[in-house]
């Protein structure tokens, strides 16, 4: 069927549920690569879909606002809007860059590492569940576990409260699915911040109370920002940030590549018989089927992007779905390759808000996939999988499937 401008509506959630709309990226890339799309709430938003301009895009963090209006499309009040301004997706320079470069040392790839013994255990423990049930929803059931855990040993959460926080983590970033929010949008969403926050200024309250430790957490509360240590509150800030940016994330790498694996027979079998594979296939899972589909900007004064005039206040969004297969950037872009090198994907975005969690994600990635492969000679669908309804989390919310240990 022809495509017409009028007929594409980029938005909608609706048209995320069965696959992402990347036809209608590949047609707006190449006829119109910086896209006005209409919001329902009157408003609208410039949809950046070439790499090369989600790169010039948050390349100028200071004309190109995280803060100004938030980093998703849809404008919140302005009390929303106040407390998101103290977490550091949201902060622009210079508050952003004095607090990442003291805290960028805590997440490392050299200290990730020194993680790997406990995330490879907290792995097999997960592939032992995994082959007591035989049949598990993969979504919840264990790819969910991971990086609730895992950022539990890094903080040093007990674990009984680790469910709950992993499930405010759930409704704060599933607001467009009724069954994962069933609230709706913007209601049940900012009360689990609410409740996160609280719960880490309270956490950070007793940690500073029962002294020195090693972990992340601790390293963390001693931090200094412009001198002074963080005060619990924004602390607590920042802990809703990392269970905000890891856990939804880091669960839909895990599920929608084993999906994606099992939908490419030949390179799961490739994979199986040279583990040395899979650094580069959790790279091509993250380009193929990136996390998150967006990220917003606010232009703080008028500019040109790709020809394009954007006035003052506009909102534009860089669409890592459609840069993530840009043909200009990477050959035979919509073909699933785990050998692609090099594999500039964009889907922990780039330059001043580069995701910060990254080294722990990768090392998630693998080892989680070392594990499931030695784990399980034998791996089936066992019905459809089903995806979220959003335009913000390219996410499943069922892998229903079978494991043969
Ligand atoms: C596969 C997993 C993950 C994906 C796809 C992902 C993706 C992203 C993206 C796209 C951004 C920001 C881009 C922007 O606004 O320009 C980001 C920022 C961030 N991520 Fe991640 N992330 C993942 C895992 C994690 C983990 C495990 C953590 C925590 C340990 C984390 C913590 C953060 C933080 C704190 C920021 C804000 C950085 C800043 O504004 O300077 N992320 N992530």
């Amino acid at each position: 069927m022809a495509m017409t401008l009028e007929s594409i509506d980029i938005y909608e959630p609706d048209g995320y549920v069965d696959a992402p709309p990347h036809e209608v990226f590949a047609y707006l890339r190449r006829e119109h690569p910086v896209f006005w799309q209409n919001m329902p709430d009157g408003t609208g938003y410039w949809a950046i879909l070439k790499h090369a301009d989600c790169v010039e895009v948050a390349r100028e963090p200071t004309l190109f606002s995280a803060q100004v209006g938030g980093v998703v499309l849809e404008d919140q009040v302005p009390e929303q809007l106040e407390q998101t301004k103290n977490m550091l997706l949201m902060m622009d320079p210079p508050r952003h860059t004095t607090l990442r470069r003291e805290t960028a040392p805590c997440f490392k790839a050299r200290e990730m590492a020194r993680l790997e013994d406990r995330v490879r255990a907290i792995c097999r423990t997960i592939m032992a569940k995994g082959a007591e049930l035989g049949e598990v929803e993969f979504v919840h059931d264990l790819a969910a576990l991971l990086p609730s855990q895992v950022f539990g040993e890094l903080m040093g959460i007990p674990e009984s409260d680790r469910a709950q926080i992993n499930r405010w983590a759930e409704i704060t970033t599933g607001g467009q699915d009724p069954e994962v929010n069933p609230d709706g949008y913007g209601n049940g969403q900012s009360d689990a911040s609410v409740a996160m926050a609280t719960y880490g200024i309270e956490f950070a309250h007793r940690r500073r109370a029962e002294g020195d430790s090693d972990d992340v957490g601790a390293r963390l509360l001693a931090t200094e920002v412009e001198g002074q240590p963080m005060s619990d509150l924004e602390f607590g800030y920042f802990f809703v940030q990392l269970v905000t940016a890891g856990n939804d994330t880091t669960r839909t790498m895990l599920s929608s590549g084993l999906l994606t694996l099992l939908q490419h027979p030949d390179q799961l079998a490739e994979l199986r018989r040279d583990r040395s594979l899979i650094v580069g296939a959790v790279e091509e899972i993250l380009r193929f089927a990136n996390p998150l589909h967006y990220f917003r900007r606010t232009a703080t004064a008028d500019a040109v992007v790709r020809g394009q005039p954007i006035a003052a206040g506009d909102k534009l969004a860089m669409i890592y779905t459609s840069a993530n297969r840009d043909d200009a950037v990477f050959s035979d872009a919509q073909r699933f390759d785990i050998h692609r090198n090099p594999n500039p994907q964009l889907s922990f975005g780039i330059a001043e808000h580069f995701c910060l969690g990254v080294h722990l994600a990768r090392l998630e990635g693998r080892i989680f996939f070392e594990e499931l492969l030695s784990a399980f000679p034998v791996i089936e669908l066992t019905g459809e999988p089903r995806r979220q309804r959003s335009n913000l989390n390219n996410a499943l919310k069922d892998l229903p499937v079978r494991l043969r240990a």
